[in-house]
């Protein structure tokens, strides 16, 4: 059975506070997105989303430039597969966190934040970019909870019957962590 403590002094071992809070802060955001994409919820979805993007922006950069901790012992597939889910996990968040904003955009809509206000960018009417902009948005979203799915699954395995610090390395920082 793989060992429950992490070495705090071992920075390859599990993560920073900063990785920490970011990725709980935006799986709960994304979740959130993901339940108000109704016609009626747009203004919300709008707003929150144009909120979050630049932290979602940060997010994924953060991770790229800072890499991962050691990965366990467990068999190259499945260590293979988690971090296929994960790399997955970041590129769906980039694109729509690009492809969101662009949207009312390339449609010439107002961004109407949270039904308070709204404002419109002067910008050329590009509805088959629109259209590109909402499919890629629409593809991501979906292949995003399908991955989601996977990747909880993966950590409450880890958890639960690997019983080892995967899931515990993402909720106790370590000092200089990844
Ligand atoms: C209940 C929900 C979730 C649980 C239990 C969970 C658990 C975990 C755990 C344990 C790790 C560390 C894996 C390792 O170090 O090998 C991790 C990393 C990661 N998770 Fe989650 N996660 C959840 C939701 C999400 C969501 C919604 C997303 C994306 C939308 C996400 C994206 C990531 C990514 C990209 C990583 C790699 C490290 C990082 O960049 O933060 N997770 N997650």
């Amino acid at each position: 059975m793989a060992e429950r403590r992490i070495n705090p002094h071992d920075r390859f071992a599990g993560y920073s506070r900063q990785s920490i809070v970011l990725h709980w802060l935006s799986a709960a955001i994304i979740v959130v997105l993901y339940m108000n994409q109704s016609p009626n919820s747009a203004p919300f979805h709008i707003g929150l989303g144009l909120i979050a993007a630049p932290l979602l922006y940060w997010r994924v950069r953060t991770r790229f430039s800072r890499g991962y901790p050691r990965i366990t012992e467990l068999s190259l597939p499945f260590n293979l597969g988690a971090r296929l889910v994960m790399f997955a996990l970041l590129v769906c968040i980039f694109i729509l966190m690009v492809t969101g904003p662009l949207i009312p955009l390339l449609n010439g809509e107002p961004y109407r934040i949270f039904g308070w206000f709204s404002f419109t960018i002067p910008f050329p009417n590009m509805e088959n970019a629109a259209a590109i902009a909402e499919s890629a948005h629409a593809i991501a979203g979906h292949s995003l909870m399908i991955l989601f799915a996977l990747h909880m699954l993966d950590a409450l395995t880890h958890h639960f019957f690997d019983k080892d610090t995967i899931l515990v390395r993402m909720l106790r920082p370590i000092r200089n962590g990844k």
